[in-house]
């Protein structure tokens, strides 16, 4: 036996039956999942832990998936505090103490490997997106099924970032603009909260589909380089919530403009304004509710505008229409990759396997107080 094994030292082959074998054991045995889990609802930082967990071998229809990057949005939050009408499913599956679930709904993944049954166009390596909410995105390993998963067929010029943001916020931006008002090249649209994730997505999609846009956000110091950036991206107009409820200013802003399309995020008065702001026939729809106020429409605007009042949620639209997701996920990426659609500003966790809990709950944090400007994302090493 020494003698062999001398002569395979001597050809260099220990060391690549070795590095084969610990290829396979990471690609096809037992992978280390770490994860943030909570068992009870509440304040993400009184309710969230970090578990550690062995995920096994794929086998007949199992996917083993590596994340690559999990972004952090308010509904996770939500979603955490239990305020979230989505509930993520408690298991023991984890090997929790307690039945628990990790949060997050959004991320990219990396193809690992496949069980026996897996159709075979899913192949190790390929990248992937989760086709519906409740997932559990906040790990570094999971095994999910096809249906759990969107493929992203190619890859080439789109960023991981690019690709783990693209099935929230920029794609309720494109069913709004696209299934409510009947938008044509030229038409008007307003919305509060313009420098949010999805707010920056509608002015992007809006300037490629033709559409000119009226944007409001809060005031702030640097508000010129706000407006500024906004512009850039491709806002026709950008105004401050006080210059918006300014009605000789706004006169001016809407002279000989029907505005047919209001997308409020933020609810209270802010969104009362853009139902005064709305014209004739136009539709009003609330995504969002980060004043965390409810809002009145003006009777007015009701019976003399006969304006149309909707709510929209991507998590309920993208159950009824699997098909034209897959398009609009498609559409996006194409527009990222040929660079006509910009980033939203990140703020990166890295994510290895010796990071803290406290680390991982930093951007957590962050997207409950003040809005940092960022979208907070978690961005996983390969280990
Ligand atoms: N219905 C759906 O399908 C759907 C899909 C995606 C997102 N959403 C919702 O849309 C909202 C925005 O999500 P996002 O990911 O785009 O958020 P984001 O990028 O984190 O931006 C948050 C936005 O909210 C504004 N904001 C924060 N607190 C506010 C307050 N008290 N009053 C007024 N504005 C406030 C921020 O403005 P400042 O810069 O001035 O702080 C910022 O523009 C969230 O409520 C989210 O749950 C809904």
């Amino acid at each position: 036996m020494l003698p062999f094994m001398h002569m395979l030292r001597r050809a260099g082959l220990v060391k690549r039956i070795l590095a084969t074998r610990r290829q396979y054991s990471s690609r096809f045995g037992y992978e280390h999942s770490r994860c943030l889990v909570f068992s009870n609802f509440g304040q993400p930082e009184k309710v969230l832990k970090l578990h550690s967990y062995s995920i096994p071998p794929p086998y007949d229809d199992i996917i083993n998936v590596r994340f690559i990057a999990s972004p952090i949005n308010p509904a996770d939050i939500n979603q955490i505090e239990g305020v979230y009408p989505e509930k993520p499913e408690f298991t023991l599956g984890l090997g929790t103490g307690e039945k628990s679930a990790v949060p997050g709904n959004e991320g990219l993944v990396e193809i690992v490997s496949c069980g026996s049954r897996v159709n075979p166009s899913i192949r190790p390596g390929q990248w992937a997106i989760m086709s519906g909410p409740n997932f559990g995105t906040w790990r570094t390993y999971a095994q999910a099924k096809e249906s759990n998963l969107i493929i992203i067929p190619d890859r080439e010029g789109i960023s991981p970032l690019q690709a783990a943001t693209v099935s929230v916020n920029p794609s309720t931006a494109y069913c709004m603009l696209k299934y409510f008002a009947g938008l044509g090249s030229g038409d008007y649209f307003i919305q509060n909260a313009a420098n949010s994730g999805v707010g920056r997505s509608a002015i992007q999609i809006g300037r490629l589909w033709g559409f000119k846009s009226i944007n409001i956000v809060r005031d702030r110091p640097d508000i010129d380089r706000l407006k500024e950036e906004l512009r850039l991206l491709g806002g026709t107009e950008v105004i401050t919530e006080t210059e918006a409820k300014d009605r000789r200013y706004m006169a001016k802003i809407t002279e000989g403009r029907s505005i047919k399309l209001a997308l409020n995020c933020v609810g209270g008065e802010s969104a009362t304004n853009l139902a005064r702001i709305l014209g004739h026939n136009g539709h009003l729809i609330t995504y969002g509710a980060m004043s965390k106020s409810p809002f009145s429409v003006p009777a007015s605007a009701l019976i003399f505008k006969n304006i149309h009042c909707h709510g929209f949620w991507i998590s309920a639209w993208s159950k009824r229409n699997e098909a034209a997701k897959s398009q609009m996920i498609r559409d996006i990426l194409s527009w990222v990759r040929d660079g006509e659609f910009t980033d939203i500003p990140y703020e990166i966790t890295k994510w290895s396997g010796d990071t803290e809990l406290e680390t991982l709950m930093e951007p957590v944090k962050r997207g409950i107080s003040e809005y940092s400007g960022r979208k907070g994302i978690f961005l996983m090493d390969e280990d």
